[in-house]
């Protein structure tokens, strides 16, 4: 079936269209799922125009319909898990990090989330029957900290021949929060070649909040962030993927406000990751992992360590 473009809906001439795609509203579906009320206000037309342009735009897409529970059931089937290399902290997650789901990582500097991402990286290559996905991995690296040297530490703590590991971590390094977005598309095209069974963006938030500052541009950045994170979500769903993103909490130490434990991005990340970490740090190398919220598991802690090795018990 051939992809119809924004322009394909009748009512949207050149400039609408435009006007809609810098709002992130490039596809017939984000555009037949939302309000009249949001659409008249970010494409500055009127509220009865936008209602037009939106059936006409529901008439051309499925919006999807109505599944029994047995269904999902038999969709979920293919879901696997990918062990953490900290049994703890696996049976926190209900028995590993989840293929389809995002999986958030948030907390201060130095709680483990970049450590966590590597261990992940690393497992993804693993056997099924050692906790692995025998996939490979595409890894999207926002503040340059990715660290083959420390690849090759962790392939070593599992007895695996470090070079062989590398070549299936395909990194990336985004510039600014648009390359971060249009990464995913590339991902897309490489997983069509290669069996991706884990996606990493660390961190996630880390340009969108460093380029959009000010209570003006919050709308935009949440916009763009709930688009990114739908097309992650995409990645995971068409490819039995895990999507590991990580977030840092709001507290700086230049700045005196803010809740220490609250992850940047607010409430739009946390309605659309499956599962959220909190991490902090504890003794030594000790750290305590926190699930916030899951559809399915209790809440609760648990203790992990970074060893020469990786993340352990
Ligand atoms: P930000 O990205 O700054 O927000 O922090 P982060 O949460 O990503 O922290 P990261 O995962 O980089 O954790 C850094 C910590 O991991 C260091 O402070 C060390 O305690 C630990 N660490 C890193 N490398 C090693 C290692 O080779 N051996 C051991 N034992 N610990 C390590
Ligand atoms: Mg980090």
């Amino acid at each position: 079936m051939e992809e119809k473009s924004v322009e394909d809906i009748p009512g949207v001439g050149p400039a609408i269209a435009e006007k809609l795609r810098d709002a992130g509203f490039d596809t017939l579906m984000s555009i037949a799922v939302t309000s009249p009320m949001e659409l008249a206000e970010v494409a500055e037309i009127g509220e009865a125009t936008a209602a037009k342009i939106i059936n006409a735009a529901r008439k051309m897409v499925d919006v999807g319909s109505f599944e029994t529970g047995d269904v999902i059931l038999e969709k979920r089937k293919d879901v696997m898990k990918l062990t953490t290399g900290s049994k703890r902290l696996d049976e926190l997650l209900g028995g590993g990090v989840e293929t389809k789901a995002i999986i958030e990582f948030f907390g201060e500097f130095g709680s483990g989330k970049t450590q966590l991402t590597h261990q992940l990286a690393v497992n993804a290559t693993l056997p099924t029957d050692m906790g692995g996905l025998e996939g490979e991995v595409i890894y999207i690296d926002t503040e340059n900290t990715f660290r083959p040297e420390r690849i090759i530490q962790m392939a070593e703590g599992w007895d695996l021949d470090p070079i062989e590991v590398l070549k299936k971590i395909h990194v990336a390094r985004a510039f600014n929060s648009h390359h971060q977005m249009l990464l995913v598309d590339k991902a897309n095209e490489l997983a069509k070649e290669k069996t991706i069974r884990l996606m990493i963006v660390d961190s996630l938030t880390a340009h969108f909040r460093a380029e959009y500052v000010g209570r003006g541009a919050l709308a935009e950045r949440q916009q763009k962030l709930n688009r990114h994170l739908h097309d992650l979500h995409r990645f995971g769903d068409l490819y039995n993927a895990a999507v590991v993103v990580t977030n840092q909490v709001q507290s700086r130490p230049d700045v005196l406000f803010g809740d220490p434990t609250k992850p940047i991005g607010g409430h739009i990340i946390g309605h659309t990751a499956t599962f959220r970490i909190y991490l902090r740090k504890s003794k030594g190398n000790r750290r305590i992992a926190r699930l916030i919220d899951s559809p399915n598991l209790p809440e609760g802690e648990a203790i992990f360590s970074i060893s020469e090795v990786g993340i352990r018990d």
